[in-house]
């Protein structure tokens, strides 16, 4: 039986998770409030966060697993992609803490962690994807289709070209001036509002890819036109323009998913990511499921943004193959 420590740092989330096999003990997450009022992550100001945040998050995730530092048996960290100043905390941490218990370190990708987040095991009722299946990984650097194979063998088989879908959100927002990050506050408002009230720029990209950088032109442009006619627009029609950009997002992601698991024959879907967060897209694929007869896979909130407890699922896979790093790994930002 293992218990791993996990730490993730990769952008403003200080996590920490204590993993027993694939059952969660604790998942600790410290979010900085101060980018705020900058309307997006300040890299510098993540890393001198996560350097205050890291030691009280992880003495309590070791507290509420119920365990001490001597009972675990190795610690993963998220090693990249991320902000390398935020990502260095981390992985300073887990190296030194692993050298001072004399326990080995597990490195761990924070894109196939965001997938295999889907393996945490909360209840006896937890229900995992059968292998493959598709992962589509919408967040705020990233917007991928990945073919699992196990959860050793990923392939991403399509990605965005231009801006990823979670940065749609949350330029969208910024143009909305809706506070950041945007995408939460977009799916809020779009509830009251009419998917069809404008028409929004649908990229078409060749096989599984995505463009999304046309859809804040169009909401920018029509914007424009609408202002020139009345200054009150934007306040007026709040509620139509997030649920039509919404619209147009989600259905954009969502063709090319049914695309690729039409072709490739998989029977389960699965999202991953910030943006999984987002009600609209739930729904949808849900309703795409029952269209096809798929399985859907929809992670609770607590695993869908940046958390440890996906980095500690992560690090259990590799540690069960006994796939160890060594103390010369480093952080990398992409
Ligand atoms: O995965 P994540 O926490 O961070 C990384 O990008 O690594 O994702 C953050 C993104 C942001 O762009 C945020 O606006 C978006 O997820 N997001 C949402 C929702 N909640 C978070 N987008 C749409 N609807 C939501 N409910």
């Amino acid at each position: 039986m293992a218990y791993i420590l996990a730490i993730e740092s990769s952008c403003d989330d200080t996590s920490a998770s204590v993993i027993n096999d694939n059952r969660i003990l604790s998942n600790i997450i410290a979010s900085q409030k101060i980018h705020q009022k900058y309307g997006g992550v300040v890299p510098e100001l993540a890393s001198r966060a996560h350097q205050q945040n890291i030691i009280p998050v992880v003495d309590t995730a070791i507290k509420e697993a119920g365990i001490t530092k001597q009972d675990l048996s190795a610690i993963a960290f998220t090693r990249g992609p991320g902000l390398l100043g935020s990502l260095l905390v981390g992985v300073s941490f887990a190296k030194s803490l692993a050298m001072s218990l004399n326990i080995p370190l597990i490195d761990v990708n924070h894109l196939e962690a965001h997938v295999l987040a889907h393996f945490i095991k909360d209840s006896s009722e937890t229900k995992f994807p059968e292998f493959p299946f598709l992962c589509l990984l919408v967040s705020g650097g990233n917007t991928q289709i990945i073919l699992v194979r196990s959860p050793y063998d990923m392939e991403i088989i399509g990605k965005t070209i231009d801006d990823a879908a979670g940065e749609t959100y949350d330029k969208v927002a910024k143009i909305l001036s809706l506070p950041y990050p945007g995408g939460p506050h977009i799916d809020r408002l779009a509830k009251e509002g009419n998917i069809n009230a404008l028409k929004i720029a649908e990229s078409h990209i060749p096989n599984y890819d995505y463009s999304f950088s046309g859809v804040k032109t169009s909401i920018l442009y029509t914007l424009r036109d609408h202002l020139k006619e009345n200054p009150n627009y934007l306040e007026e029609n709040l509620n139509d323009i997030c649920a039509s950009v919404q619209h147009r997002v989600v259905s954009m992601l969502l063709k090319k998913l049914e695309k690729a698991a039409k072709d490739l024959k998989v029977k389960d879907i699965a999202i991953a990511g910030g943006v999984s967060a987002n009600s609209y897209l739930r729904e949808k694929l849900i309703e795409l499921g029952n269209k096809h007869h798929w399985g859907v896979f929809i992670p609770p909130f607590q695993y869908t943004t940046d958390n440890a407890a996906m980095v500690a699922i992560a690090g259990y896979y590799k540690f069960l193959k006994k796939d160890f790093a060594s103390l010369d790994k480093t952080a990398y930002t992409r």
